[in-house]
């Protein structure tokens, strides 16, 4: 059954202003989403006060739409209060009304999640759904904890853990490709690829989520959720059934079968100049910037070297996916030029791309090749917006975008032992391409495939 409402904590916060507003007007759009929909926090504000930041949060966004918004507000209720204080889960439920299976949004620290899934038990009713935001935890005891705490008060099932990346079209598009085409399964193995490239790269630094982001680092930030996700989207076995289970059980035997890194197999590093960012430590030891080089022990994947790339400070924003295919077993034309011939290239973002790279004869008398790229697919954005998609599955119980305890337990179990590595992250200068020692990680591997620039808009 749908969710007759929707609860979110952290109403007058970034999240909220940032992704939440945009999301709901969507869905009330797009969707006829026709439910109380309850901010909460304590901010001392009023109902009006929130529903100027919603319009003030579309208009930001450049998607306000006059008729679907008015209609917003008419949904929208508040309740300014301490998430620590019982009144306001009595508040909570007397603006649900008659609502019986509310739909809750924690968009708000990890550390209050325990206090506010308990006051939430005490509203009565069976069938309420849980969202909460990554992090989950900060290592893997603490994710373990938090997973007691969420399933004291929720069945597992009505839990959805979100990882915006798992909405995207273009990662949904990597399971969609791969499986909607016989073509590529026969090839998907160790025998055909020779080495596969993940990177993320972003233009700009910290901005000011100093405080946030130097107790977190680039380790938990993306590379634990989103780039494992997508690892696990690119190279899962092709799923079983048809439950909501079917694609997150072969993510959760993929991601399983990740050696766990090491610190041979990795490089941190720190763009210089994040130090005097407001809120970051002096003599910081985070992360701003890591590369890793990952086996996965599968029959499918064994030898094959996975190398994954994110950081901040970066020449450009852009995310892209190499899959480099092997050369073939015998060379006809007496010509190695490259350990691997002819790739797959999936652009994540900011614009979208399938193409396939192939070695063809460069016209002329001598047999005698070059590189050329099949665009099969290309566009300059996405679609649906990716948290307008979750909270849509989440308010209808469709689970299969969402994290799941093994699968996070598992992507924990990969960077475990490199959480808290003495060695400080190695400097690198802000518009490069990281520390030069991601390139000795690399080796013969390489070199490093740097996405370009977005096409221009024509
Ligand atoms: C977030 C991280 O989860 O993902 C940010 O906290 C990062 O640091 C962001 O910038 C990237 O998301 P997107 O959708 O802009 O690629």
């Amino acid at each position: 059954p749908v969710s007759d409402a929707l609860v979110f904590f952290g109403a007058t916060g970034d999240l909220a202003y940032k992704q939440i507003f945009p999301a709901l007007h969507g869905l009330v759009r797009d969707e006829g989403l026709d439910v109380p929909i309850i901010g909460v926090a304590k901010a001392g504000w009023s109902l009006d006060q929130l529903t100027a930041r919603a319009r003030d949060s579309l208009s930001s966004h450049g998607g306000l739409d006059i008729k679907s918004f008015s209609k917003l507000a008419r949904l929208l209720r508040y309740v300014d209060s301490d998430y620590n204080d019982p009144s306001t889960y009595v508040r909570l439920r007397q603006e649900l009304g008659e609502a019986k299976r509310p739909l809750h949004y924690l968009a708000i620290p990890p550390s209050l999640f325990g206090t506010v899934a308990e006051g939430l038990s005490k509203l009565g009713g069976t069938g309420a759904r849980l969202v909460v935001e990554k992090p989950f935890g900060h290592d893997r005891e603490s994710a373990h904890q938090l997973d007691r705490i969420l399933n004291r008060f929720f069945p597992e099932e009505n839990i959805f853990r979100i990882d915006h990346y798992l909405g995207k079209e273009p990662v949904q598009n990597i399971l969609y490709t791969r499986f909607s085409n016989a073509m590529f399964e026969p090839i998907w193995n160790r025998v055909y690829i020779n080495s596969i490239q993940i990177t993320m790269a972003e233009g700009f630094g910290i901005e000011d989520r100093g405080k946030f982001y130097d107790e977190t680092g680039a380790i938990r930030d993306v590379f634990q959720n989103h780039m494992l996700q997508v690892l696990a989207s690119l190279t899962m076995d092709p799923p079983t059934g048809e439950d909501c289970d079917a694609i997150r059980d072969q993510k959760a035997a993929l991601l399983k079968a990740v050696r766990p890194l090491n610190d041979a197999h990795i490089v941190r590093g720190q763009y210089s100049g994040y130090q005097s960012a407001p809120g970051v430590k002096s003599g910081s030891a985070i992360e701003t910037f890591v590369a890793a080089k990952l086996f996965i022990d599968s029959w499918r994947w064994a030898d094959v070297p996975i190398y994954i790339r994110a950081g901040k400070a970066l020449p450009l924003t852009a995310m892209e996916i190499m899959v480099d295919f092997k050369r073939p077993p015998r060379e006809s034309f007496a010509e190695v030029v490259a350990p691997a011939s002819g790739h797959l290239r999936i652009r994540i973002g900011p614009d979208v791309a399938i193409a396939l790279g192939l070695r063809v004869k460069r016209p002329g008398e001598r047999m005698e090749g070059q590189d050329l790229e099949l665009i099969l697919t290309e566009q300059e954005s996405t679609s649906m917006p990716p948290y307008q998609r979750l909270l849509g599955d989440a308010m209808h119980g469709v689970g299969d975008l969402f994290g799941r305890q093994d699968i996070v337990d598992a992507q924990w179990r990969i960077v475990e032992a490199v959480l808290n590595l003495e060695a400080p992250p190695i400097a690198y200068a802000q518009g490069s391409w990281g520390p030069d020692e991601t390139n000795q990680l690399i080796g013969t591997d390489g070199p490093w495939h740097n996405p370009k620039p977005a096409l221009p808009c024509p």
